[in-house]
């Protein structure tokens, strides 16, 4: 099993642990969708209270050793499961939070589709969505470096892009039973936006 490596998670994981801190049940499972390497898993479940399980996914078979191997030795990270969010049926009924970074912009809108359909299925009433990464707000980018990141993203694939807050995301949200709550700026000109499910 190989790990690999994203080093920009080294440069956001504290203030994220931050937000999950105050936001993660103490109990129950936490599922991560897009977990990518897998270093977030294993850092913010090493730094969260337990009993909390984390339930690292990803859409990509060729992700899920890497995510393993960065869990390994710690028995609060459930082993990596394949996870599409644009599929109809995940591989898991039930989350007490979901935590996803940095999919929705490097993704087709409808992961974003199929990210909120899926909290609206597997979320227990309640708990919340945490959603870290670059936004527009009120259809405009907040920085010239989320401007210039947005036109190299949709230059690699034009179904690619940032997305905004307030215009697309919070009325998918709510159109599948999530209420955009807290919203706290990040280091980098990010965010993380906390939804809940009725
Ligand atoms: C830029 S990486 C982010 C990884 C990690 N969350 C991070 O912040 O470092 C985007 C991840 O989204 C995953 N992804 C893209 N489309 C997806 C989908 N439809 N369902 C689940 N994961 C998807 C990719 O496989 C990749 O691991």
């Amino acid at each position: 099993m190989s790990k690999r490596h994203a080093p920009a998670t080294l440069r956001n994981r504290d203030a994220i642990l931050a937000v999950l801190q105050r936001i993660a049940p103490q109990d129950g499972v936490l599922l991560e969708i897009a977990s990518g390497t897998g270093e977030h898993a294993a850092y913010m479940a090493s730094n969260l209270p337990g009993p909390l399980r984390w339930q690292p996914s990803d859409g990509d078979a060729d992700a899920l050793s890497s995510i393993d191997a960065h869990a390994a030795g710690n028995p609060r990270i459930l082993p990596a499961l394949l996870v599409d969010v644009t599929a109809r049926k995940w591989p898991i009924d039930r989350a007490a939070a979901m935590f996803c970074a940095n999919m929705i912009h490097i993704a087709p809108w409808q992961a974003s589709e199929g990210l909120f359909a899926g909290a609206g299925r597997v979320l227990t009433s309640g708990a919340p969505l945490v959603l870290y990464g670059p936004f527009k707000r009120d259809g405009a980018h907040t920085a010239p470096s989320n401007e210039a990141f947005d036109a190299s993203l949709r230059s690699r694939d034009p179904s690619w892009g940032v997305r905004c807050l307030d215009s697309e995301i919070a009325p998918l949200a709510k159109r599948h039973g999530l209420v955009l709550g807290e919203i706290v700026p990040m280091p980098a000109n990010n965010l993380s936006v906390i939804f809940r499910r009725r």
